[in-house]
This record gives C-alpha cells, sequence and structure tokens, in this order.
C-alpha cells in the first residue's frame, strides 16, 4: 500500500536517487538536484506504508494553458499497484483545478497513457518552447517518444 501526495523538501533527494536509477533503463529524463529543488511544487511522490519513496511524477507548466506530464517513475518492485496510473490522475486532477485545456505526455509507454485517456498528437502541435529539454536527452536527435495529449477543456 502506498499514498499519492505533493511532494515536500525532504522527498527532494529520493526523486532524484529514483530519477537516476530509471534513467539507465527507461525513457525518462535525468534530472540534476538543482532542477528538482526548483520544480519541487510540481511533484507529486508515492510514499509507501513504511515511509519510503517508491515513486514520483511532476506536472511542469508549459505554456497558455498547456502543461506536460513528466518525470513519471515507479521502482521497480513496487510496479503493478497502479501508483503510475494513480500519479498521472494526481497530475490531471491538478491540472483541472488550475484550468489548464491540455495536459500532454513524451513517451514510449503510449499504451500505458491510452487506458488514462492520452491520444497521440501531432508533434507540430506542441509549441517549439518543449522542444528545449531534447537537447539533454540520452537520445538526442534520434528521438522515438510519441507525443500524446489529454484534452481537459
Ligand atoms: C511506467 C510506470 C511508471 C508504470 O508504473 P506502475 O505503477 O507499474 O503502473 P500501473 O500499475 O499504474 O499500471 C496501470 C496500467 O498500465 C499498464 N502498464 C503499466 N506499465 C506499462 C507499460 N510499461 N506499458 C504498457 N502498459 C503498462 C498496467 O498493466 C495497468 O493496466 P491495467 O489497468 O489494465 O491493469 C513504471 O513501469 C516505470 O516507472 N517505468 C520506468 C519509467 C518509465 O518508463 N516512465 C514513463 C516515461 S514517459
Amino acid at each position: 500500500m502506498a499514498t499519492i501526495r505533493k511532494a515536500m523538501m525532504g522527498d527532494v533527494k529520493h526523486i532524484h536517487t529514483i530519477i537516476k536509477e530509471s534513467t539507465q533503463n527507461a525513457m525518462v529524463l535525468p534530472r540534476p538536484l538543482s532542477s528538482i529543488y526548483s520544480h519541487l511544487r510540481d511533484f507529486f511522490v508515492a510514499e509507501s506504508n513504511d515511509g519510503k519513496i517508491v515513486g514520483c511524477c511532476a506536472l511542469a507548466i508549459s505554456w497558455d494553458c498547456l502543461a506536460e506530464v513528466r518525470s513519471l517513475v515507479v521502482v521497480p518492485e513496487a510496479r503493478g499497484a497502479n501508483l503510475g496510473a494513480e500519479m498521472v490522475g494526481a497530475c490531471i486532477q491538478e491540472a483541472r483545478e488550475l484550468g489548464i485545456c491540455d495536459v500532454f505526455v513524451l513517451t514510449n509507454i503510449e499504451k500505458f497513457f491510452a487506458k488514462l485517456g492520452f491520444e497521440e498528437t501531432d508533434k507540430n502541435a506542441l509549441p517549439q518552447k518543449i522542444w528545449a529539454d531534447c537537447i539533454n536527452c540520452p537520445q538526442f536527435p534520434d528521438c522515438d517518444e510519441i507525443p500524446m495529449n489529454m484534452k481537459l477543456k
């Protein structure tokens, strides 16, 4: 069992470790500690009953009425318990509360996001600004990520 909640200061180093470890096997962009501190309010975490941080996910506002789900990771031993889906759900709920119109994700696990209601979208439909982070991606420029979008209003 785990609880989904907003991240707090004491979670930063755990979030950093979880993301760092997942970048070795999955398409998750590495994030320096400084980026996690400055974007801490973007993050949700999954905290297990024994107080361990077993997952994280961030909702980053990108542009007018547009936000991105990013840095989604559940540690291998906690997978398959719906925590990934619940953290994305928490991001969507927050996006609704903020009055955001569209939430997108760049992903190579489209089936996971399709189950949650995201649909494949045209890369060109997303503003240029969001591609700035691609330069930090180990796959750049041979990207195989699929842009997916959920329309909220
Ligand atoms: C992707 C990830 C966050 C899923 O976390 P999780 O907690 O195990 O997923 P959930 O238990 O919430 O799964 C929800 C549903 O998605 C499905 N699913 C889970 N991982 C999936 C995957 N990699 N591909 C397709 N479907 C997946 C599950 O079977 C489940 O389906 P169901 O509702 O029909 O049973 C986790 O596997 C992970 O951290 N992967 C490595 C990092 C990564 O790829 N992040 C995403 C980058 S965009």
